[in-house]
């Protein structure tokens, strides 16, 4: 019988190599890429990285955390679409698509809990795609570089947000979603492989983003009596197509 030890055996000199050529690789990149050390921003101080001197690195606040996104120059720095990102902590506007005068605040206030949760979600975007350079005082971290009541209060409202659409999407599982499609000739088409189109409100948006929408799902036959489902215009009772 093999004992099953001797692979690991067999590969660990392969390991040890990896292992300092991995080393190496990292003393390499701390050597050729300066990076900013990671600290506390004032407003001031981050107003300069806002991409017009070619020296600095170019940094975006958002939530009061702080990235350096030089290698979206493209995007962030003078002339990019989203230059007026730069340099400042524009949360709302990630979810406004407001990038002029007051749009341009951190300020998150009145928002739904959908729109908390998406400017959230843009965060979680930078973690994961530019280098993190620390956290900027003001509305989401005090003077100690500790998170405020504020951002608590955001953290928390998506997580809620994230649960909702959890539950939401649980619970729309249990009815299929009709099929649809646009085409310039035909219109819009809705139709199910198996029931019957109808609208139907989805409640659990109110406490997402204040509103209600609908979508369309398919019923079985048998349920059609339900209250709250809606033909749609023109639309045939059983008819398992519609035009809209
Ligand atoms: C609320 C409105 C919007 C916000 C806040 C927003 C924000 C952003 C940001 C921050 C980026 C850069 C991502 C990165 O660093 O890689 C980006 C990229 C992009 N956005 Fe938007 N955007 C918005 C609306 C739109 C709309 C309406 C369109 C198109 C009709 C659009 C098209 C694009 C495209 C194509 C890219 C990728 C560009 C590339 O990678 O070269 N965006 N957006
Ligand atoms: C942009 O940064 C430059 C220096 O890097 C600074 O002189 C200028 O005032 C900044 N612009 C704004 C709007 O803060
Ligand atoms: C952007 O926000 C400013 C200030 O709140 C407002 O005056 C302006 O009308 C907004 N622009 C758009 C396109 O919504």
């Amino acid at each position: 019988m093999a004992s099953p030890w001797r692979p690991i055996r067999v590969w660990s000199p392969l390991l040890g190599l990896g292992f300092v050529v991995a080393l190496i690789a990292f003393a390499l990149q701390l050597s050729s890429r300066r990076h900013l050390a990671q600290r506390l921003w004032t407003f001031e101080e981050l107003a300069l990285y806002n991409g017009t001197d070619e020296r600095l690195p170019i940094l975006l606040g958002i939530l009061g955390s702080v990235f350096d996104v030089t290698k979206g120059k493209t995007h962030y720095g003078p002339g990019g679409g989203y230059h007026h990102f730069a340099g400042r902590d524009a949360s709302r506007a990630f979810v406004s698509g407001n990038f002029t005068g007051d749009g341009l605040t951190d300020s998150l206030n009145g928002l739904s809990t959908m729109e908390v949760k998406s400017v959230v979600d843009w965060r979680k975007f930078y973690m994961e795609r530019y280098i993190f350079t620390g956290h900027l005082v003001g509305r989401y971290y005090d003077s100690q570089g500790k998170p405020t009541k504020y951002l608590k209060g955001v953290e928390s409202k998506a997580k809620r947000g994230a649960q909702l659409l959890e539950k939401q999407k649980i619970e729309e599982d249990k009815i299929p979603s009709c099929n649809s499609k646009w085409s310039q000739q035909e219109g819009g088409k809705v139709w199910c492989d198996s029931g019957y189109p109808r609208l139907v409100k989805r409640p659990g948006d109110i406490a997402l983003t204040g509103k209600i929408s609908q979508r369309c799902a398919c019923f079985k036959e048998e349920e059609l009596g339900r209250p709250g489902l809606e033909v749609y215009k023109n639309c045939d009772y059983l008819s398992q197509s519609c035009s809209v």
